[in-house]
């Protein structure tokens, strides 16, 4: 089994992710820290000293590299990942997806005290994060929206919604 959680950044893909693999009792990767191990530079580095053209390069080449294995993993994507190339198409075709939606509202407070470590936003001020997110949101939508699954995250912890989760995946299955 090979389910591939997407959604903006902030929106709880690592943290849920984690729980959910464990209940499934199967690895959880998180594709940026496999790219951070990978090339040893920090994806701030990558992102400063190569530039963003080279990140969604190699972010291509090891989403492919992990999705193209026998194993069976939980694995959080980079908020970007779906919205690049064929990366949407590479993910529906080899796994389970599912949209982690959050609003503005949650995801602009979540990032307040991570967005040093995210390169797309780390220069912009806290009072303009919601104004941002919320156009960024809106573009990328349609690719997260391509996900088999979606769930809301919004006010709800990341127990509650790895079990809704569950849930989804083993009615899903039935089916099959
Ligand atoms: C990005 C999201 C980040 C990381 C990079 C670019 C994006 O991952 O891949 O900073 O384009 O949204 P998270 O969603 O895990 O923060």
């Amino acid at each position: 089994m090979k389910i591939v959680l997407v959604g903006y950044m902030g929106s709880g893909k690592s943290s849920i992710g984690t729980i959910l693999a464990n209940k499934l009792k199967i690895d959880f990767i998180d594709l940026d820290e496999y790219i951070v191990q990978k090339e040893q530079l920090t994806i701030n580095e990558i992102f400063n000293l190569k530039g963003e053209v080279y990140f969604r390069k190699i972010e291509q080449v090891y989403l492919k590299d992990v999705l193209c294995t026998d194993a069976n993993f939980v694995l959080a994507v980079g908020g970007g990942t779906p919205c690049y190339g064929i990366n949407m198409d590479l993910i529906n075709n080899y796994s389970t997806s599912i949209y982690l939606k959050a609003s503005i509202q949650s995801i602009s407070s979540r990032l307040e005290k991570w967005k040093y470590k995210r390169p797309l936003i780390a220069h912009i001020p806290i009072e303009n994060l919601p104004e941002f997110i919320g156009k960024h949101l809106f573009e990328r939508t349609p690719f997260y929206s391509k996900s088999n699954f979606e769930i809301i995250t919004d006010n709800k912890s990341t127990e509650v919604v790895s079990e809704e989760l569950l849930l989804i995946l083993r009615t899903s299955l039935n089916k099959h």
